[in-house]
């Protein structure tokens, strides 16, 4: 299914009445995979491959990073946001994709626009157009 395009470099991905806070939605725009998340009412958009072995991080779950000293008592990590993979639990910061824990990789992330109650995902011209059924 590829989601409807509202103009040139942008996807509708979701509503975000559709979303509820910690919601993962999956999104294939024409063969692009994505993981489209609601926290905290903002919205994020990542590619749907962790970087680790390439499961669907679509299945993760969404949270506050928590940080710890090895004593066993965890705080906060600031406001930092995290997308958890399901298959080895890597930690992916949604606002830059880097790796919490595994600094050495990344998962793509995609700028996200809201207006109204649209969500929409911010793709190169070329992508966009394709999606559209255009040229590129
Ligand atoms: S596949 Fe995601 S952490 Fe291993």
């Amino acid at each position: 299914m590829s989601a409807p395009v509202a103009d040139a470099n942008e996807v509708e991905v979701a509503r975000v009445s559709e979303l509820a806070d910690g919601q993962i939605k999956a999104v294939d725009i024409d063969g692009l995979k994505l993981a489209v998340v609601r926290w905290d009412g903002e919205f994020f958009a990542v590619r749907d491959r962790c970087p680790h072995e390439a499961s669907s991080l679509c299945f993760g779950v969404v949270g506050r990073s928590l940080t710890g000293d090895g004593s066993g008592v965890a705080d906060l990590d600031g406001d930092r946001v995290v997308l958890i993979c399901p298959w080895h639990r890597w930690e992916y910061d949604l606002r830059t994709g880097a790796g919490v824990r595994m600094t050495s990789v990344t998962v793509k992330t995609y700028p996200v626009e809201v207006r109204d109650d649209r969500v929409f995902v911010v793709l190169r011209p070329a992508r966009a157009a394709r999606s559209a059924g255009g040229a590129a």
